[in-house]
């Protein structure tokens, strides 16, 4: 698993090669059965397969200009009854935490499909706009999918190490 986890990247540059439907499905179960706090799974995910859409998905994300445009993109919206504006800072907190835990596992699954992905933060309200959001509601991330068009030039991949970012007992500089 850890060997698995460090291999994991973020992809790009990405071929042509369409992603099967059953894969996009798989991808999803696994969206599906993200932990999320009191198991309120506040999220809807909306798959993006419209080429125009992605482009112009991709272009209102941050760093656009490293990428090419991915075959899929499944947009995460934070979803909730209560308007996201009128939230308690708290409750606002634990939405957003929520919203990784379907992040992180589909691009796990993708990976094990052979299929890479991208996390991309949306910088305005144009995706909300692209993709019809209720006012009420946000997409706070999205996930570009596609194969990784192999003459990509990687670049390197690094983190702290764990000395620099590991405490016991309490916290110290
Ligand atoms: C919450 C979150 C938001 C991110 N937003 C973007 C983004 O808008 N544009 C982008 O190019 N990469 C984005 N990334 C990807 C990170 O830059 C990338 O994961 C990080 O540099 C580590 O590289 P790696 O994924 O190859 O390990 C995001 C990652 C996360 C977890």
């Amino acid at each position: 698993m850890l060997d698995f986890i460090k291999r994991r990247k973020t992809t790009y540059q990405f071929s042509d090669k369409k992603i099967q439907g059953r894969d996009i499905v798989k991808i999803l179960e696994a969206a599906r059965w993200a932990p999320s706090s009191k198991n309120s799974q506040p999220w809807k995910f909306i798959v993006v397969k419209n080429k125009a859409n992605i482009e112009k998905i991709v272009s209102e994300c941050y760093y656009n200009l490293f990428h090419t445009t991915p075959q899929l993109i499944i947009a995460v919206v934070m979803d909730t009854k209560t308007p996201v504006r009128r939230l308690e800072s708290l409750e606002m907190e634990l939405r957003y935490i929520n919203m990784g835990m379907p992040v992180v596992n589909m691009c796990y699954e993708a990976q094990m499909l052979g299929i890479g992905s991208c996390i991309l933060r949306p910088l305005g309200n144009e995706v909300e706009k692209i993709l019809k959001i209720p006012n009420n509601k946000k997409v706070p991330i999205v996930v570009g999918f596609g194969y990784e068009d192999k003459k990509t030039k990687q670049p390197k991949r690094t983190r702290k190490e764990l000395r620099g970012i590991v405490r016991y007992e309490r916290y110290s500089e």
